[in-house]
């Protein structure tokens, strides 16, 4: 029996973003006529059919096609999923190939490749995959596969568009794909936008000729000759449409309603009664976010994605784990790592030979350091490199600015006068429980301020232990600042400590102050050292770690065997894939998000920040409702949306296209009524922010 194999073609004139779209000139002739004569030169279709909708304002495409006889039918106009299933009905298809009528460069010989593809295999569902331009995209569905998505598909998604139930399904439905291109995903060679009629209009004044249809191939070689071409429009999101039905399909699930009613929401009430401040890390609790919404605690995370204790997927534009998986969660190459380590033992009478290895690698990497200790928690490896330095230089003053963990050694710069910390974290941070014999042990100075560093070192430069920062906190520092400190701690005999914590293995692998050139003689890791798993190292020169032999400095955990198998896994995954441009590239592309959608809706936010430490905040007196009113609306859309965002390498290009839609319709919404008056829940706690800026 011969396979009947129809092209549908489905064209409308409501297109929102660039109306009539279908009909717009290209070599003066409509682009749907090039897309439907494209399609007649496949030699592997019978017949190619127009479906558009019913609605009146696609009576011109009904025209067009009588005109030219062109088989058209009309069906639904949102419900493309019904318009493709009567069409196949009405004209008896065994297999229907979809073609859309914004993809004038569609290229016959692919679609022949393809169909091809669909009939040597014996699939119910074969298409162009992998990294190709947006505008090739042919899909086969088997006519069978389209009855059932048809009757099964549920979702707006699923019916707003033809393909999303069958791809979703590989398990009822024989599936797969001819990979033809790769690395081509932002290539937009379809018709969405006025940049792209631009685009558009560019490649048919050079390639167009009246006998044949050019191909992909020639496309290429122009792009190459000329590649300006391709940034005429490569910064449009691509498939804005179907991304935006998926965004509508997670907003029903994740009404307001049922994510306070959400498992997390009602087990953080029952962990304020058993845990002090209901978790561990203030940075946690969810009164930061969105008190009474905040989905509060994950049942499964994986790449950016975390999954509630409901089952909600969201994809993480937040805090990444405040920081520590830089890799994304549950990295397989750290994980293997680590359950490997696992089974062999993580503890035992004797040592991990990993913190041999995890040392000459962190070594290798900062040369200027000679020893290491490790510890498992940033601030216990702060306290541990204080008592290093004072153990070094037999000095007991510190002096510090930024943030450095909660230990005795910091809080104490509370003690003197209760606002000591107020430049640094939160204000009126209590020290109760800090020795009232350590005051004026640890002196805050302003970050950044070689000034006030002198100011605060006068008369006491013989009983300065430690110079202890942040080398870079949220921004880079100053130009020439890093220099001068460590000038002056070398002048005065004080130990320069550079506090990585959070630095560390954003910018670079190891610590940022490797791209300044400014060499301390400490540096702490911790965080994204070890991608999530609990790994901290305090490095230091030779001579000053000595000093760790001259008191006391032990822990029985600090000799588990996980840290280190994480910390080396992530060091070399870090290193062998260059991670810090994937970083930085998606962090500016989502501060270039913040700022244009923001402009764009007539919000007026401050975007800051080391594009893998960035920030927003909203430019309004009601901003602390207004951020809780993003992250409310961000959960409704399926992120974890904040004010702060820390990349990974496990943000994709397409994870961040979505995210572009929901912060435009979120902007949006929130240009419209900047006030607090939709908020029905209440506000975040501002509680330790960095007031040296995020
Ligand atoms: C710069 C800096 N130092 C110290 C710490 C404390 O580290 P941990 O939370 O692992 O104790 C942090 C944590 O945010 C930090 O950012």
């Amino acid at each position: 029996m011969n396979m009947k194999m129809i092209a549908i073609i489905q064209a409308r004139m409501s297109s929102s973003r660039l109306p009539g779209k279908v009909l717009m000139p290209l070599a003066g002739k409509p682009v749907l006529e090039h897309v439907a004569s494209r399609i007649q030169a496949c030699k592997t279709i019978s017949e190619v059919v127009v479906a558009t909708s019913t609605d009146q304002t696609d009576d011109v495409i009904q025209s067009w096609c009588e005109s030219k006889a062109v088989s058209c039918y009309r069906g639904s106009l949102k419900d493309v999923l019904d318009r493709y299933y009567q069409t196949a009905k009405y004209y008896q298809a065994d297999a229907v190939v979809r073609i859309t009528a914004d993809c004038p460069v569609i290229d016959p010989t692919i679609v022949d490749d393809v169909v091809n593809g669909y009939l040597a295999g014996g699939y119910e569902f074969y298409g162009l995959a992998g990294e190709f331009p947006n505008g090739l995209d042919c899909t086969i569905f088997a006519f069978t596969a389209l009855e059932r998505a048809w009757r099964e598909a549920m979702l707006p998604s699923e019916r707003e568009h033809v393909g999303p139930y069958i791809e979703k399904h590989p398990e009822l439905f024989k599936s797969g794909g001819l990979y033809k291109f790769a690395g081509l995903f932002h290539h937009r060679w379809t018709l969405d936008e006025p940049r792209d009629y631009e685009f558009l209009q560019a490649i048919f004044a050079r390639l167009y000729r009246e006998e044949t249809p050019f191909l992909a191939t020639e496309v290429l070689a122009l792009l190459e000759k000329e590649p300006d071409l391709i940034n005429i429009n490569s910064q449009i999101v691509r498939d804005e449409g179907f991304l935006k039905s998926l965004v509508e399909d997670i907003k029903a699930n994740n009404s307001l309603e049922a994510l306070k009613q959400s498992k997390g929401v009602a087990l953080y009430q029952r962990a304020k009664s058993l845990i002090p401040g209901g978790t561990q890390l203030l940075s946690k609790r969810p009164e930061m976010f969105a008190p009474e919404v905040w989905p509060s605690y994950y049942s499964k995370a994986k790449g950016c994605r975390v999954w509630d204790l409901d089952g909600r997927e969201f994809i993480d534009m937040s805090i990444m784990a405040v920081g520590a998986c830089i890799l994304g969660y549950a990295d397989d190459e750290v994980d293997d790592a680590v359950i490997n380590a696992l089974r062999k033992g993580v503890n035992s009478s004797l040592n991990c030979p990993e913190e041999v290895e995890l040392a000459e690698a962190l070594i290798e990497l900062h040369p200027w350091f000679g020893m290491v200790r490790y510890a498992r928690s940033g601030g216990e490896a702060m306290g541990l490199a204080v008592r290093i330095a004072r153990a070094h230089t037999r000095r007991d003053i510190v002096l510090f600015s930024g943030y450095h963990g909660w230990m005795d050694w910091y809080l104490a710069a509370n003690l003197a006068d209760s606002a000591g910390l107020d430049g640094q974290l939160m204000p009126g941070l209590e020290p109760n429980g800090v020795p009232r014999s350590l005051i004026g042990t640890a002196i805050p100075f302003d970050a950044n301020s070689i000034d006030s560093l002198r100011e605060k070192i006068k008369g006491k430069e013989k009983q300065i232990a430690a110079i202890v920062i942040e080398p870079a906190r949220g921004e880079n520092a100053p130009p020439g600042y890093l220099q001068a400190l460590r000038e002056l701690a070398a002048e005065i005999g004080a130990v320069l400590l550079f506090d990585e914590i959070t630095t560390g293995f954003r910018m670079c692998a190891g610590g940022i102050h490797r791209n300044y050139g400014i060499y301390p003689d400490m540096a702490v890791f911790a965080k994204s050292m070890a991608n999530g798993y609990a790994m901290s190292v305090v490095m230091g020169t030779e001579k000053v770690m000595q000093a760790a032999q001259t008191t006391f400095i032990s822990s029985t955990n600090w000799t588990e065997r996980l840290g280190p198998a994480a910390a080396l896994a992530t060091l070399r995954k870090y290193q062998r894939v260059g991670a810090e441009k994937h970083l930085i590239e998606t962090g500016n592309r989502v501060k270039q998000i913040w700022q244009t959608v923001s402009e764009a809706e007539g919000l007026e936010i401050n975007v800051t920040g080391l594009p893998t430490l960035a920030a927003f905040a909203f430019n309004n007196p009601n901003a602390t409702a207004l951020d809780t009113r993003y992250t409310i609306e961000m959960l409704q859309r399926g992120f974890l949306g904040f004010r702060q965002f820390k990349p990974s390498l496990a943000h994709q290009a397409s994870d961040i296209d979505k995210y572009q839609i929901a912060v435009k319709e979120v902007f949006g919404l929130l240009a419209k009524d900047p006030t607090a008056s939709l908020l029905d829940t209440p506000i975040h706690h501002s509680g330790f922010q960095r007031l040296t800026k995020e």
